[in-house]
């Protein structure tokens, strides 16, 4: 079984994925930026620090098979993506070239994108790029939106939909989303920590339906036994609203997947099956099991 340093261990996917590796008799060491945070990390060897501060946990990735990099940051300046997500990456792959490390898992994005006019799509592309010059035996895996206990995206689709008295769409409500449950992005995540097939590879992935977002909407008010009128937001509108309020320190229920004018697909529908070997969890019935 694998020694595995693992960042990002607090965040959604981490959440979720930490209990899995160590049910497969994985030994975890897990990267956390408070002890606060850190106190929910179960079965596994803490250390405390930032992405960007490698002296505090580089002699956790010394030792290591494996390194799982899951931090990033989704939310904040371009200066604090660029930092975090391509910064923080590229530091970490230098550690993990010194140590030896056998394989390096990103999980990345179907945004990821060369074009700085985006700054997270374009730091995640970044990060992609350093991991693919590096000598590590890498594999990439690019998700669309991910979903499930915890996640913002449908969680804040479930609140406006629950507490406020009409639902907002952003945009057209036709951009689309192959949204992923996170219990498979789980399934995936053990495969590539498992088997050496994946090795050297970047891979796409979406759940098994391209939904708009609309329909997305349509589909929690059906299952939450809702009716509302929905609005129509013009993106910038909406946008601009959000990061004032933001600003303000008030919270909203919306997370940046929600502003997206681009299509959130894979190349396939059933991209898991071809890679992966199983078919993946229909929205509805993550839906259902989470309501
Ligand atoms: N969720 C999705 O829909 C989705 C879709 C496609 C790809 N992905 C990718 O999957 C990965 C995990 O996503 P997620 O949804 O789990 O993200 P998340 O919930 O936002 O969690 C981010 C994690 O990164 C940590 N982190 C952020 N900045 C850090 C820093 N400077 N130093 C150390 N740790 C830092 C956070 O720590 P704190 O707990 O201290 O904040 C948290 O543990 C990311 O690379 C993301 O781009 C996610």
């Amino acid at each position: 079984m694998a020694q595995i340093f693992l960042t990002g261990a607090t965040g959604f996917v981490g959440r979720h994925l930490l209990p899995a590796l160590v049910q497969a008799k994985h030994s975890v060491r897990c990267l956390a930026r408070t002890t606060a945070n850190a106190e929910s990390l179960q079965n596994c060897s803490v250390y405390i620090g930032d992405l960007l501060q490698p002296q505090l946990w580089e002699s956790a990735v010394m030792g290591a098979d494996m390194v799982i990099h899951l931090a990033s940051a989704h939310r904040g300046t371009p200066e604090l993506l660029q930092r975090t997500n391509a910064e923080g990456t590229t530091r970490l792959i230098a550690i993990a070239e010194r140590a030896g490390i056998k394989k390096f898992l990103y999980l990345s994005t179907l945004t990821a994108s060369p074009k700085p006019r985006w700054p997270y799509a374009y730091s995640t592309w970044l990060a992609e790029q350093a991991i693919q010059q590096s000598f590590l035996d890498y594999t990439i895996l690019r998700c669309s939106v991910i979903i499930g206990r915890g996640d913002p995206f449908l969680d804040g689709i479930i609140k406006t939909a629950q507490h406020w008295p009409v639902v907002p769409i952003i945009g057209s409500g036709q951009t689309r989303f192959q949204l992923l449950d996170v219990r498979d992005v789980v399934r995936c995540l053990l495969q590539i920590v498992q088997e050496k097939r994946f090795s050297r590879k970047v891979l796409s992935i979406g759940g098994p339906q391209a939904l708009s977002y609309e329909e997305i909407v349509n589909s929690v008010l059906a299952v939450l036994h809702l009716r509302k009128r929905k609005i129509h937001l013009p993106r910038p509108l909406a946008r601009w609203l959000v990061r004032r309020l933001e600003r303000l320190g008030v919270r909203t229920p919306f997370a940046p997947g929600h502003f997206l004018s681009r299509d959130h697909c894979a190349e396939s529908l059933s991209a898991i099956e071809a890679h992966f070997g199983f078919i993946p969890t229909a929205f509805h019935d993550t839906l259902k099991n989470l309501y």
